[in-house]
């Protein structure tokens, strides 16, 4: 219903792009899923039962808190929501504890947590050009986002299936773009301290954020669905060299790594190679997005003056 009360402005094909993909969402619920599952009930447990000084110390279960603080917290505050569900799943010593009001609190927070991701992807659209508009409303490029972005299906079974809570991660980070290519409600807030700067400040403050709940190996694959479309080629011969590099260190790790004698010494190598080889590249295109952030005007100043 948040999702419907939200795309009130843009039509109706965007609520209903929002509510059918949560009904999806909904039928996922008594899927597979993961020991993700375990990992974020142990957390809450954690994070409910225990004092901050504990909460990095605690090791009961073998899926120990190994996220950021600013991820510590949320589940924090998922607890409250979780002990009026079943009160079981935040102690500590229940290891591998399921029931079914723990898969539905689970599965629901999850879900719930994801209307930061709609609203940010209506968000989004507003910042694109609404004037080119086709005569389909599948030539619509702000359908095509939306279909893109919401319907996005690594999301879907990554988060939905698998179980994580990459879609409310993502959402803050699209927000945060939006806002870049849209000052004017700032501007008007914030005249005093220079707007511009102050929002761009803001702004990678909450991208920095994200990027310190940013776990590297698993969810550098939901960076390619970010919409970043230009004119220019794509990608400039480095990043090209780069790209393909990936594909050289796949076959050192799966075909060529088994047969070493570092198998046995270092079975944790081919991981570690993947993980520092995407944070290279992840380091580079953020860094990359700043330089253009503060360098370049906004898309939305230059195109009409
Ligand atoms: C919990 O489940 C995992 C596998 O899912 C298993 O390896 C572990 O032994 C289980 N722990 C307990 C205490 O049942």
């Amino acid at each position: 219903m948040a999702a419907f009360t939200i795309a009130a402005g843009t039509g109706n094909w965007f609520s209903a792009l929002a509510l059918g993909v949560t009904l999806l969402k909904c039928l996922l619920i008594p899927t597979y899923h993961s020991t993700d599952f375990e990992v974020h009930r142990n957390w809450l447990a954690i994070t409910h039962s225990l004092p901050i000084s504990q909460w990095y110390y605690e090791a009961t279960s073998e899926w120990t808190l190994d996220y950021p603080p600013f991820f510590a917290w949320f589940e924090y505050i998922l607890s409250h929501v979780a002990k009026y569900f079943d009160q079981e799943m935040l102690n500590v010593r229940n290891l591998n504890y399921s029931s079914s009001r723990t898969l539905l609190f689970q599965r629901f927070s999850v879900i719930f947590m994801d209307v930061l991701f709609v609203y940010a992807v209506h968000e989004c659209c507003k910042c694109i050009d609404g004037k080119k508009v086709g005569k389909e409303l599948t030539e619509k490029p702000k359908f095509i986002l939306s279909v893109l972005l919401l319907w996005n299906f690594g999301l879907l079974i990554v988060d939905h299936i698998h179980f994580q809570y990459n879609g409310f991660l993502f959402g803050l980070m699209l927000l945060s773009i939006a806002r870049l290519f849209q000052p004017s409600i700032f501007c008007l807030w914030f005249k005093p301290q220079g707007p511009r700067g102050f929002l761009r400040c803001l702004t990678l403050c909450a991208l920095s954020s994200f990027m310190f709940g940013w776990h590297v190996h698993e969810k550098a694959i939901l960076l390619a669905i970010l919409p970043m479309r230009k004119e220019k080629p794509l990608f400039n011969w480095m990043e090209t060299f780069y790209l393909l590099g990936l594909g050289p260190l796949e076959v050192c790790c799966e075909f060529v790594f088994p047969f070493t004698s570092w198998k046995v010494k270092y079975p944790f190598l081919p991981l570690l190679l993947t993980s520092v080889y995407c944070a290279v590249g992840i380091t580079y295109a953020w860094f990359k997005l700043y330089v253009s952030v503060l360098i370049d005007p906004p898309v939305g100043k230059t195109k009409k003056q």
